[in-house]
């Protein structure tokens, strides 16, 4: 084996060994969210104003995805709203670097994603906030919230619903689990 394989193999087994760790630790792989169900979270961002029955759209504040993966949602939502300030907070070492390579490479200024726990961030005064987590992770999701009184203007969130609270809209996907997408509304 040559010194160039013996570092391909070693530089592997590191990203396989930080994706094992991560998943462990967090309770969630960094798997992104399906074609359907991003296409879904965009259209429902798309009809918020509509859909809550105000002329607004999606209010000024920023746009966060929480556990934001390998960028695959987050870089879409950066283009479709370039007026827009986008923030991704995502603790899994190789996906937060591979969408910070991708911001770089696309040259994207209004999208910044920080390597973080987003139960330790300041979510306060977002518009939108996006996620694909799991049953866990939004239950602590709205325990932070509820503690901090620092709901945001709206929730999207790919197959898991919150632990109490009715959705505005539900969106059930065309595919073989009929995997929902859920919106909630905090504004007053
Ligand atoms: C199922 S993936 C979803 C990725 C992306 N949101 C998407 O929809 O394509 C969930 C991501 O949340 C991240 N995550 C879970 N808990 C987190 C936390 N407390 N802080 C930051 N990231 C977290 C995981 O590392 C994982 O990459």
């Amino acid at each position: 084996m040559s010194i160039f394989e013996i570092i391909l193999l070693v530089i592997t087994a590191l990203i396989g060994f930080s994706i094992v760790y991560s998943t462990l630790t967090l309770g969630i792989s960094p798997m992104p969210s399906s074609k359907k169900a991003r296409q879904a979270m965009v259209q429902l961002s798309d009809a918020l104003g509509h859909e809550v029955g105000i002329e607004t759209d999606i209010g000024v504040g920023p746009l966060l995805e929480l556990g934001s993966g390998w960028g695959s949602l987050l870089i879409p939502l950066a283009k479709k709203y370039p007026q827009r300030e986008v923030v991704g907070f995502e603790l899994s070492i190789m996906p937060w670097f591979i969408t910070l390579i991708l911001i770089k490479v696309m040259g994207l200024k209004n999208i910044k994603v920080y390597r973080k726990n987003f139960l330790k961030a300041d979510l306060m005064g977002a518009s939108v906030i996006f996620c694909y987590l799991f049953p866990g992770g939004m239950k602590a999701l709205a325990d932070k919230f509820n503690s901090e009184d620092a709901w945001p203007e709206f929730l999207i969130s790919n197959n898991f619903s919150l632990p109490s609270g009715k959705p505005i809209k539900v969106i059930e996907l065309d595919d073989v689990y009929k995997s929902p997408v859920y919106l909630y509304t905090f504004k007053d």
